[in-house]
């Protein structure tokens, strides 16, 4: 949206923009003390935290919110003010920063800024307009960092006839239905896995394979035990809309094949045998590495799900 429509739709005019000014000349002197008092109140919400774990984020995101802070009383309020507030949202919609925080936040902000005017401009004649101006900046810049938002949920349901929006909810009723016949069907096999477990400890207990053969095959089949948690929680983490990670499928694939190597390893003449399990497990450690470094998953849905959280 044009920044001339924006302003004229939030009724903000020239009036409006000298009072913003007035105001930030007295606040902006104290922007570290808002960093602190914006960063206080989203470290009281624990789920907020997770987008913000590490320290360098942290210290990245408090430099940014600074900026932002000071930007709000300066402008100039033109396109280039807006299309950076659009690509702010874009991050926070990229990083699947649920829009709710966002909406807080910003309410906070609007809140600190008005207790602000009223202490510094107390028996001001214009404190109503000071605060209503500083108002219809924070609602616009809360309008757009939100657009990106609505657009990552409504674009293809904009663009599509009716005949496709219905196709797309049968699609995406058939791909949740698939995901619960995979969560079943995984429960399913964790007995199987513990009964072999079982067995393996049964023949070593009983004495119906060596003690070294017998201790390995326990190891191996607790190693796909292991595995196949994993790949449960992984599951269940994509049913609440995160990206599934497919290395813990192939986690899975390596415990298998270690388990083999491992009974492998006892005889003497699998030496072939023991060989071309060796480099499967080396091809898959290597693909496994590459996923794991660079965070690969599939069917992450940031703005249908979690965006709600
Ligand atoms: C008033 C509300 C907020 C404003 C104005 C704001 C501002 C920004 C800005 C300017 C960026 C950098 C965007 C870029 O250059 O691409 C950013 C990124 C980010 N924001 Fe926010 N933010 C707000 C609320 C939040 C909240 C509530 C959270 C978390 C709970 C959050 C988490 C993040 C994270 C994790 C990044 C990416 C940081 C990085 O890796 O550099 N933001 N935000």
């Amino acid at each position: 949206m044009q920044a001339t429509k924006l302003k004229y739709n939030y009724d903000f005019n020239q009036k409006d923009q000298e009072r913003v000014k007035r105001v930030g000349q007295k606040l902006s002197e104290n922007a570290e003390a808002f960093v602190q008092a914006f960063y206080n109140y989203v470290s009281a919400m624990p789920e907020a935290r997770r987008y913000l774990d590490k320290e360098e984020v942290i210290e990245r995101h408090k430099a940014e919110i600074y900026q932002w802070y000071l930007s709000l009383f300066e402008g100039p309020y033109d396109n280039t003010y807006f299309a950076r507030l659009h690509r702010i949202g874009e991050t926070h919609v990229r990083i699947g920063l649920p829009t709710h925080y966002v909406n807080a936040s910003v309410n906070f902000v609007q809140r600190y800024i008005n207790e602000q005017i009223e202490h510094h401009f107390a028996g001001d004649a214009e404190l109503v307009s000071l605060i209503a101006a500083c108002g219809k900046v924070l609602d616009m810049n809360l309008d757009i960092l939100t657009s990106a938002y609505h657009e990552g949920q409504m674009a293809p349901f904009e663009r599509v006839s009716r005949y496709k929006i219905g196709l797309i909810r049968w699609a995406q009723k058939a791909s949740d239905m698939t995901d619960l016949v995979l969560v079943i069907a995984l429960m399913l096999v964790g007995p199987f896995v513990i009964g072999l477990f079982v067995y393996d400890v049964y023949l070593l207990v009983t004495g119906k394979v060596g003690m070294e053969e017998g201790i390995l095959m326990v190891l191996g089949s607790l190693l796909i035990l292991w595995a196949l948690s994993e790949l449960m929680e992984e599951e269940v983490r994509h049913l609440r809309g995160e990206g599934f990670a497919i290395a813990a499928f192939l986690s899975l694939a390596m415990a298998a094949l270690i388990r083999k190597i491992l009974v492998a390893s006892l005889a003497e003449d699998k030496m072939y045998e023991l060989l071309s399990y060796g480099a499967l497990v080396l091809a898959l450690g290597l693909v496994y590495w590459l996923i794991v470094k660079n965070d690969i998953r599939i069917g992450k849905r940031p703005n249908n799900r979690r965006s709600h959280e």
